[in-house]
């Protein structure tokens, strides 16, 4: 068994986009500048948005958080949306989700300016993604792939068994790891809540990326002698024992899973730190106008 690192790839990839960012500054005089959004008072939102603006300035972004009560309504929030999608000083605008039930999901992802969703969330995005076409990719899926290639890990011709069918992880994932593109070119099975018999799916993987938000869902039993697994659980759990107040468990059972796997990413210390490298890289992209 070998450790998907993700600290030690997300530092190394980090290091590479602060030596761009700084070239930037250079060139033009400013810096790659991120907004993101956080409504309401969600304790793992909290902690995701804090990272993401810790990570901007430790490699020399710009960025700037605006923070809104649950009760804000969706109207109010859709125009700061438009406000900072007109803004020149903006290169990537994300809001965190999930959002308060009043609030639809689906119209602020659609608010969001295809040319500064660096969550890569808008339906543009996502149909350009599917097309292989330059787009802004999911973040947690991009740090996925960004992590299979520092390892060198070749997916061609693979099985991947995607366990989740989620807008955020698991269905943009099994469109890049089906694409005509490396990493890519998998042979892709997505399984979800309403899959009978997930186990007769996911001993066949070769990559099995697991994101369904149940805490130790994957056990052995489950899993190929050799398989490469991932795993994006990010399930919170109250506990004494820790600085937070709190201690986070992934999807997979890490200890007895990782025995047979050839490859494994730990919770933490793995997917989590990648996502913030992909928001950081779209970015980047952003203000260097790859995309768009
Ligand atoms: N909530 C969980 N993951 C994400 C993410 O990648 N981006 C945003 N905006 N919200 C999330």
């Amino acid at each position: 068994m070998q450790l998907l690192d993700g600290k030690y790839v997300s530092e190394k990839l980090k290091e590479r986009i602060a030596i761009e960012a700084a070239e930037i500054l250079k060139e033009t005089g400013r810096k790659p500048h991120l907004v993101a959004i956080l409504v309401g008072n969600d304790g793992g939102s909290e902690t995701y948005v804090a990272s993401k603006i810790k990570n901007c300035e430790k490699v020399g972004f710009n960025s700037t958080l605006y923070r809104f009560e649950s009760t804000i309504t969706e109207e109010e929030l859709l125009q700061k949306i438009d406000s900072v999608n007109k803004d020149p000083e903006t290169d990537g605008i994300l809001v965190q989700l999930p959002l308060p039930k009043h609030i639809s999901a689906d119209k602020v992802t659609e608010k969001i300016s295809p040319e500064k969703d660096v969550d890569g969330f808008h339906p543009v995005n996502l149909g350009r993604m599917q097309r292989n076409l330059p787009s802004f990719l999911p973040a947690t899926p991009y740090g996925i792939l960004l992590m299979l290639q520092e390892y060198g890990i070749s997916t061609s011709g693979k099985h991947c068994v995607v366990i989740g069918r989620s807008n955020i992880v698991g269905s943009p994932m099994s469109i890049l790891m089906a694409r005509n593109a490396d990493p890519g070119n998998c042979t892709v099975t997505i399984c979800h809540s309403q899959t009978p018999n997930i186990k007769k799916f996911s001993l066949d993987a070769d990559i099995l990326i697991v994101a369904i938000g149940k805490k130790n869902f994957i056990t052995a039993d489950m899993v190929k002698e050799g398989a490469i697994v991932i795993d994006v659980g990010m399930n919170r759990e109250a506990s004494s024992e820790t600085k937070s107040g709190y201690k986070l468990f992934g999807d997979v059972d890490f200890e007895h899973v990782a025995p047979k796997s050839s490859w494994i990413t730990p919770v933490p210390g793995g997917v989590g730190l990648m996502t913030i490298v992909g928001l950081l890289k779209n970015t980047l992209a952003s203000a260097k106008k790859e995309i768009y």
